[in-house]
C-alpha cells in the first residue's frame, strides 16, 4: 500500500474516491463548503433531510459527476467536533476505506483540513484505520476470487496546510509500521492450529529476527527440562507438538534495563483432559494472541528504532488431551521452585506464564508486562470493550491506561487484593491452578503475581478482545490483533 501526503485543493485530484469528513455540529471546513457548492448544495440537503447524520461511523457514497476529478465522494461522519479523538479518526478511516474498496475504488484521497488535532497523530490514525479496516485474510480461499478482488492500492492524505505535510509524513510512516505489525498479529492468529504450531511460531519469530536484526533463542524441550520449567512442560505434555520457548531481544537502549514482554502462546487450547465443550472450540486457535501481540510490538520497536532494550518471551505449546497429558490432581514444580496443584487442565495459560514470568526476572527488568487470552470470565467482567488489567506497578498501570485511550485498545483495572489469594490455596501444594468461579480473572492474576518476584508487573487479559464476532470499523470479524498497538504506545511513552 502506497500512502503519500500532499497539500492543495482536492477537486482536481484524480482518484477513485475522495473521503470528506463531516462533523455533526460546527462550521463545515473550506473543502466541504466548496464541494457542497460544486454539487449544487447536495451535501447540505442530505444533512438537512437527515439522510446523512455525520454520526461517528456513518458513511455516504455520492457520484459527483463532472464537478470534481474524483470518481466517488464518500462523506464520513466524525460526530461532534468537541468530542473528536484520534480513535474517532481511526474509526472513520476504517469505515471509509473498505466502503471505497467495495464500491470499486482502487485509490483514495482523505481530506484532513479542519480536523484540528495534531497533524502527525492524525496522519498516523488515518493510516492505521485504513490499513486495519482493509484487512482480510484470504490464504485459505481457493475460489479464484482473490486475484480478481479489487484492492485499494494508493492512499493520499491531503494536508490542510503545506506546513503540516512534513509532520504528516512522519505520522504516515509510523502508522504504516504499526498497522502492519497488527496485520502480522492478525495473520498469525488466523492460521489454523495445525498450521501455526509452536514450531511454526518459532519459525515466524526467527524470520522476524532476521529481518530486524534481533537476537533470538528458541529453547527446545531438552533445554526447557534442564532449566526446570515444570509447569510449562506439564501443559505441553499431552501434545505431540514439541514446546518451544521463544526468546527475542531487541537492543536499542544502550545500558538501560530491559522491559520484558511475555505473551501467552498456546497454539491451540482444547482444554486438555478437562476438555472444553465442542461449541466454539475452533476459536481456541486464538490462544496465542498474546504471543502475536508481543511479536508485533517488538517488530514495531525495532522498525521505529526505539531507544529501549526489550525482551519478548513466548512460551509456545499446544494444550491437548494425549496419553501423556497432565491430569487433574497432578502437582507441578515450576521454574521458581514453587509447586502448583492442577485442579483443571484448562487453566493452562497461568501455568506456562508462571514459568515465563520467572524467566523474565532473570533480566532484572524495569517492568514485566504479560499479555494473555487468560480467562473466559474476562468477558463476563468487561464484555468485549476492554482489556482486563491487574498488576503491582501503579505508575505503569497508569501509563498502560493512557496508552489504551490513545490507541483505542482500552484497558480497565481490576483489584488484586490480598483476600483473593485464599481462593487459590491448595491442601497439597503451594497453590492450586484455579480458584473457583468467583472473580476468576483476579484469581488467575493472583497466581501469576507469585512468579514476578520484586519486579514491577502489569498483566493484560485479552481473552474477551482478541477476537471479534462482529465487524467493527477498523477491526473486521476475526482476530483483532489487539495488544500490538497498545504495547507499542506503552513503549513509545516509556522512551520519553
Ligand atoms: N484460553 C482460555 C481462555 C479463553 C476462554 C479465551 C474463552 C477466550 C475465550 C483459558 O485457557 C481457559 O480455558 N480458561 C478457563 C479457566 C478456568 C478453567 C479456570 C476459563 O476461563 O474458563
Ligand atoms: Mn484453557
Ligand atoms: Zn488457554
Amino acid at each position: 500500500m502506497k500512502i503519500n501526503v500532499i497539500s492543495g485543493a482536492f477537486e482536481k485530484l484524480k482518484t477513485g474516491a475522495a473521503i470528506l469528513p463531516v462533523f455533526e455540529d460546527g462550521k463545515p471546513g473550506r473543502e466541504l463548503e466548496r464541494a457542497d457548492r460544486n454539487l449544487g448544495s447536495m451535501i447540505s440537503r442530505l444533512i438537512k433531510q437527515g439522510d446523512f447524520t455525520a454520526r461517528p461511523g456513518s458513511v455516504h457514497l455520492l457520484y459527483p459527476g463532472g464537478s470534481m476529478a474524483a470518481e466517488r465522494l464518500i462523506l464520513v461522519g466524525l460526530g461532534k467536533k468537541s468530542d473528536l479523538t484520534l480513535d474517532r479518526i481511526r474509526l472513520a478511516a476504517g469505515k471509509a476505506a473498505p466502503h471505497a474498496r467495495s464500491s470499486g475504488a482502487e485509490s483514495m484521497v482523505f481530506v484532513t483540513e479542519g480536523l484540528g488535532l495534531d497533524a502527525e497523530e492524525t496522519a498516523q490514525a488515518l493510516t492505521e484505520g485504513s490499513i486495519l479496516g482493509l484487512y482480510r485474510f484470504l490464504k485459505y480461499k481457493t475460489n479464484g476470487e482473490s486475484g480478481k478482488r479489487k484492492e485499494i492500492k494508493a492512499i493520499t492524505l491531503l494536508a490542510g496546510q503545506a506546513a503540516s505535510v512534513a509532520a504528516m509524513r512522519k505520522g504516515v510512516s509510523a502508522g504504516k509500521i504499526i498497522a502492519e505489525s497488527t496485520v502480522l498479529a492478525r495473520d498469525l492468529v488466523n492460521h489454523p492450529g495445525a498450521d501455526m504450531t509452536p514450531t511454526v511460531l518459532a519459525g515466524q519469530a526467527r524470520s522476524l529476527a532476521r529481518q530486524y536484526g534481533l537476537k533470538i533463542k528458541v529453547l527446545e524441550r531438552k533445554q526447557i527440562e534442564k532449566l526446570g520449567m515444570g509447569a510449562f512442560l506439564g501443559v505441553a505434555a499431552g501434545s505431540i507438538q514439541p514446546p518451544k520457548f521463544i526468546i527475542l531481544e531487541y537492543r536499542g537502549g544502550g545500558s538501560r534495563p530491559f522491559i520484558a514482554l511475555v505473551g501467552k502462546s498456546i497454539t491451540f487450547d482444547s482444554g486438555g483432559i478437562s476438555i472444553k465443550p465442542a461449541e466454539n472450540m475452533e476459536r481456541m486457535k486464538d490462544d496465542m494472541s498474546g504471543g502475536a501481540a508481543v511479536l508485533g510490538a517488538i517488530r514495531n520497536a525495532a522498525a521505529l528504532k526505539l531507544k529501549l532494550n526489550i525482551v519478548g518471551l513466548l512460551p509456545a505449546a499446544e494444550n491437548m488431551p494425549g496419553g501423556r497429558a497432565l491430569k487433574p490432581g497432578d502437582v507441578l514444580c515450576t521454574l521458581s521452585g514453587q509447586t502448583i496443584e492442577i485442579v483443571n487442565t484448562d487453566a493452562e495459560g497461568r501455568l506456562i506464564l508462571a514459568d515465563a514470568l520467572s524467566y523474565a526476572c532473570r533480566y532484572k527488568p524495569a517492568v514485566i508486562v504479560d499479555i494473555a487470552t487468560l480467562t473466559g470470565a474476562c468477558t463476563i467482567a468487561l464484555g468485549h470493550e476492554a482489556i482486563g488489567m491487574l498488576g503491582t506497578a501503579d505508575q505503569y498501570k497508569q501509563q498502560m491506561r493512557a496508552a489504551g485511550e490513545k490507541t483505542g485498545e482500552r484497558v480497565w483495572e481490576l483489584p488484586l487484593w490480598e483476600n483473593y489469594y485464599d481462593q487459590i490455596k491448595s491442601d497439597i501444594a503451594d497453590m492450586k491452578n484455579t480458584g473457583g468461579r468467583a472473580a476468576s480473572v483476579i484469581t488467575a492474576s493472583a497466581l501469576l503475581s507469585k512468579f514476578v518476584g520484586k519486579y514491577p508487573w502489569v498483566h493484560l487479559d485479552i481473552a474477551a478482545t482478541a477476537w471479534t464476532d462482529k465487524d467493527r470499523p477498523y477491526t473486521p470479524k476475526g482476530p483483532t490483533g489487539i495488544g500490538a498497538r497498545l504495547l507499542t504506545q506503552f513503549l513509545r511513552d516509556f522512551e520519553k
